[in-house]
């Protein structure tokens, strides 16, 4: 079984253990005396039937014994279902949102992530809304489950007495990418708690800043010229040839932990081709800086704090922006491009994709479709306009130019 770390759990693993001993014991118990009569009864040890007629007293007993294990199942799995639906005043409230194909968790102060952060020993109540179709929330190491109907707002909660990082499903099939409906729900301290909940909703703009007030831009750019340092653009994921301190080459892919190696040893595994100039910022820089400006250079650098909203949303559920087509068609190129488009009518429509279709095809995904794709993205009709703008300007930069 799963880790057990929600007290209600210890209950429903109790209800399930009972039920499931009663089941086994009942089994073995028929299976036995059926084998045993098979043998003793035989015609050969047997040869004359006996013909028995009304027992009062077995009558009782297999009408009573069970109604008693019925009941008794009955009353272990009400307990424990009671204790996971009273809900503890004062509990911490986390808006969860179900959509094709992801989960957005939205905290008190209106801060939302993709992942699900609570502080330990605090209950969590949690709201469960559903966008489009019928998804289940699902956390195995709480045990909590329960099915998100569009229009029909329900609530779990739980409270986790150890920290960790723990699984989130979707447990009701909901379309094609239904297995990828995955989340991680973390338990941190109260301290770390409160440090991530006010962490700025934008952190990539908070990593640029720090990346100026840490000078990185005297030496590096974010536009690929390079002067005494090489630029920063587009560093995430790209491969690299790299001198170890004993001289020999290696090659690395710039990942978070590199960038992070690189900031605080510059020198460990030198760009080749570089000299060795930089300072290190080990015991200069706090560990939350150091994240912030890990993350800013891992969604992509300037101008793409819009990869982490896409990323929000939920658009990069369906959509990559790597060129590649998946549910819906790719970011990558798709400003300024012509596209073919149908409505629900029929007709057909050639348009250049630009901020107005893009604004449409956000809120009202359903009005045209484009060729080649199924009518299945759900409508973003309460998004803000800042989120709005920010993710247009993103797939403009992820476009063709000016369209
Ligand atoms: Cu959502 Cu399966």
């Amino acid at each position: 079984m799963y880790p057990q770390v929600f007290s209600a759990a210890k209950e429903v693993d109790q209800a399930f253990l009972i039920i499931l001993g009663f089941s086994v014991f009942i089994l073995v118990a028929v299976t036995a005396t059926m084998l045993f009569f098979l043998w003793r009864y035989h015609h050969k040890r047997h040869p004359n039937a006996a013909d028995i007629k009304g027992s009062v007293w077995l009558e009782i007993v297999w009408t009573g014994l069970p109604t008693i294990i019925v009941l008794g199942l009955f009353w272990t799995g009400w307990t424990s279902f009671q204790a996971m639906r009273t809900i503890p005043e004062g509990a911490m409230e986390v808006q969860v949102e179900g959509r094709m194909w992801s989960w957005l968790f939205t905290y008190e102060n209106g801060k939302s992530a993709p992942e699900l952060v609570v502080p330990v020993n605090t209950p969590i109540k949690l709201n469960l809304k559903a966008r489009d179709v019928i998804h289940s929330f699902y956390i195995p190491a709480m045990r909590v489950k329960w099915d998100m109907v569009p229009g029909m707002d329900t609530e779990v909660w739980f409270e986790s007495d150890k920290t960790g990082e723990f699984d989130i499903f979707c447990a009701e099939y909901c379309g094609l990418k239904h297995a990828d409906m995955l989340a991680v729900l973390r338990v941190v301290e109260q301290g770390t708690f409160d440090i991530w909940i006010n962490e700025t909703k934008k952190s990539g703009q908070q990593g640029l800043k720090l990346m100026e007030e840490y000078g990185c831009f005297d030496c590096h750019s974010m536009d690929g010229s390079e002067d005494v340092a090489p630029t920063l653009m587009n560093l995430a994921g790209k491969e690299l040839l790299v001198i170890r301190p004993d001289g020999t080459e290696a090659k690395v892919t710039a990942d978070e932990a590199y960038i992070k190696q690189s900031i605080m040893e510059p020198g460990a595994l030198l760009v080749k081709d570089w000299d060795d100039d930089m300072p290190s910022f080990a015991g200069e820089m706090s560990k939350d800086d150091l994240d912030f400006i890990a993350q800013y250079l891992m969604t992509g650098g300037e101008g793409h704090p819009g990869e982490k909203l896409a990323d929000e949303e939920g658009c990069l559920a369906c959509h990559t922006t790597t060129g590649e087509d998946d549910v819906g068609p790719t970011f990558k190129g798709l400003f300024g491009e012509t596209r073919t488009v149908t409505n629900e009518a029929g007709e057909s429509k050639t348009v250049k994709i630009d901020e107005k279709y893009l604004r449409e095809a956000i809120t009202n995904p359903s009005a045209w479709i484009p060729e080649g794709y199924d009518d299945g993205m759900p409508p973003y009709d309460d998004i803000d306009e800042e989120t709005l703008e920010g993710l247009i300007k993103y797939l403009k930069s992820l476009g063709k130019g000016d369209g």
